[in-house]
């Protein structure tokens, strides 16, 4: 497997310093992150509200850093369309949410960006394994999305090994990500099992130096 990448989400940051929070982890070198995780909640999706589309467009003006965007919003068929039109690298959209998430795929990649597909830790990954194909990236929430600083669940380890599994024997090509209570604690079970892409959001920015807290966490998904 190819080196650990490691995606802070700006969640855990201070929002009124967003670029010098995005900065912190950008410089060059081991504390650089490899994505910056934005998570776009919508009040309906999920019972909390965030960011929007004109704040991705201000965060991908300011960085470098390739921008992962999480959608937890109703109708994304409708909505993540922009995101991808506006340059986030790879976009994310909920198998919950999405009405024709195959299209949705295709329409992504077709605006530039890479496709990404989110699962709730409580819905089942085996119903969706056709529409996977469709898709660059598997996101596993391992939390249920909503809110940053909350405990991992380590039973969505069962999906991260079956997404493993396909992609090791050729059936399925795309990155496992994990999202949610990754930190020092939880990293390495969820390397273990197979985790690509690890987002971290207060390991990250509750940590008093964000840079290390990346470099740190990468050294230890690579173990
Ligand atoms: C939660 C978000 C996560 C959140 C993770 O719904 O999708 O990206 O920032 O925060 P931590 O890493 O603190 O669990
Ligand atoms: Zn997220």
């Amino acid at each position: 497997m190819a080196s650990p990448l490691i995606a802070p989400s700006i969640l855990s940051a201070d929002f009124a310093k967003l670029g010098e929070e995005i900065a912190a982890v950008a410089h060059p070198g081991q504390t650089r992150a490899d994505w910056v995780h934005v998570d776009v909640m919508d009040a309906h999706f999920v019972p909390n509200l965030t960011l929007g589309l004109p704040v991705v467009q201000s965060i991908l003006k300011s960085t470098d850093l390739p921008v992962d965007c999480h959608l937890m919003i109703d109708d994304p068929d409708r909505w993540a369309i922009g995101y991808a039109e506006a340059g986030a690298y790879n976009v994310t959209v909920h198998v919950e949410a999405a009405k024709d998430p195959v299209m949705l795929a295709k329409n992504l990649r077709a605006a530039g960006a890479k496709a990404g597909l989110s699962i709730k830790p409580g819905t089942p990954l085996e119903p969706h394994l056709e529409t996977l194909k469709h898709y660059d990236t598997l996101l596993v929430m391992s939390v249920e999305p909503g809110f940053g600083g909350q405990s991992f669940i380590a039973d969505v380890l069962e999906k991260v090994r079956t997404a493993r599994r396909l992609v090791d024997t050729g059936h399925l090509k795309l990155l496992v990500e994990i999202d949610g209570g990754i930190n020092s604690d939880t990293i390495e079970q969820a390397a273990e099992a197979g985790v690509d892409c690890f987002v971290a959001g207060s390991a990250v920015y509750g940590a008093e130096d964000p840079g290390r807290a990346v470099a740190a966490l990468r050294e230890q998904a690579a173990r």
